[in-house]
């Protein structure tokens, strides 16, 4: 597929490049809270800008229902992304109407415009075609004569949505630096990766990773088990949960991983648990089999960041997806802390997926620069891992 350094070679001085870019960051209000997706998508941006290409950029935040919804605008992006720029951001009004035709009418090269949550327009992200591709029409034609599209939202390549896919069917499509090298590096860890290979997965739900837990059990030396789902696969051997996040109709399937592939999956031995889910719950630590019933686990507990963390120091390859606990309580963050600094001492290749992880590891102070690779993509690395097709990639390989 062509990429960026292909694209300054032909020259941009003076053409529209539009920028996918995944600023999909967290907020409490109005604050961004982990402006990491924002840093992640200013080389490319700044590669262009330094070319005198007039970039426009679209991207969405969160899931607003395909209309304008003023608590998901990309305002506070804008203001971010001229802060780390050095220089104004116009964010249009709209997606591709009249605020933004405005907006890059009037623009001077090397600067840039932002166009307003893609997904305030409900064609974004349509299951029909045509739908998608009308949007794609309109962003295409507001790019004008002689523009180019540069793909760097890794976090949203998984999406066959108009601004990730159909728009590179309608452009000349080329992947920016961001999604080339995330694309790199997890080849590494689908090609051969050195063992042992060890996997740490958390976050709250089994179902949203039984697809890509069966997918790597068969590649990986260990699979450690962390965060809400650890407690449906502790009610599949049978120990009561308490008040722990459950799934219980997953219990079934994952009752067969264990049988299955017992050897390689591990899991917590004890946890911290809470009699609220609140960052003042009054807490404690107990046997992973003796959960009270009154009781919820918010987080692993120390004997198993200690079994996590001999398996991590002994791993050569280590890719780890989500938080073990509810980090952004401190009282339930030692788990997460625990994992990512075993991960940092093992030395290990070592690569962090997704939006939480990575948003935990800058929470909690713990030095990026610890680890290989902080991928800005979670949904997006796992359908990698897992082996699925990223139609915002696959449509750049095609174009080329
Ligand atoms: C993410 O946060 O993982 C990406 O920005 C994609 O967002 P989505 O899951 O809402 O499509």
């Amino acid at each position: 597929m062509k990429n960026l350094d292909d694209l300054l070679s032909e020259g941009v001085r003076g053409r529209r490049v539009l920028v996918r870019a995944d600023l999909n960051v967290p907020l409490d209000g109005d604050r961004i809270t982990d402006d990491g997706r924002v840093r992640a998508s200013l080389p490319t941006i700044e590669k262009l800008t330094g070319a005198g290409a007039r970039v426009v950029v679209t991207a969405h935040l969160g899931r607003p229902k395909g209309e304008p919804d003023a608590k998901f605008s990309l305002a506070p992006v804008a203001a971010r992304l001229g802060e780390l720029l050095g220089a104004d951001v116009a964010l249009a009004g709209d997606v591709v109407g009249e605020s933004a035709k405005s907006a890059v009418a009037t623009q001077a090269d090397g600067s840039v415009v932002l166009l307003e949550n893609v997904r305030f327009d409900a064609r974004e992200t349509s299951k029909d075609d045509a739908e998608r591709g009308a949007l794609a029409d309109e962003l295409a034609a507001l790019a004008g004569d002689g523009a180019a599209f540069v793909s760097d939202g890794f976090g949203v390549v998984h999406r066959k949505q108009a601004s990730v896919y159909d728009i590179a069917k309608r452009l000349p499509g080329y992947a920016g630096g961001l999604v080339l090298s995330e694309v790199e590096v997890l080849r590494t860890l689908t090609g051969d990766p050195k063992r042992p290979y060890a996997v740490v997965l958390g976050g709250s739900k089994v179902s949203d990773k039984l697809g890509v837990i069966q997918a790597l059990l068969p590649k990986v030396d260990k699979l450690l088990i962390g965060g809400g789902m650890a407690y449906t696969f502790l009610a599949a051997k049978g120990h009561s949960v308490g008040k722990s996040l459950l799934q219980q109709d997953q219990v079934e399937s994952t009752c067969k991983l264990l049988e299955e592939h017992g050897d390689k999956l591990v899991l917590p031995v004890d946890v911290v648990v809470a009699d609220r889910f609140a960052a003042d719950a009054e807490s404690r630590v107990v046997d992973a089999d003796a959960i009270p019933a009154d009781w919820m686990g918010l987080d692993i507990g120390p004997r198993s960041v200690e079994l996590f963390a001999g398996i991590l120091a002994g791993a050569r390859t280590v890719f780890w997806n989500g938080p073990a606990g509810v980090f952004e309580y401190p009282a339930f963050a030692e788990g997460t802390r625990g994992i990512a600094q075993a991960i940092v001492d093992s030395g290990s290749f070592s690569v962090v997926g997704g939006g939480d992880s990575a948003a935990a590891v800058r929470s909690l102070g713990l030095p990026e620069d610890g680890f290989t690779h902080i991928s800005t993509g979670g949904g997006a690395s796992l359908e990698y891992l897992e082996g699925k097709e990223l139609p915002g990639v696959s449509v750049l390989e095609e174009g080329s």
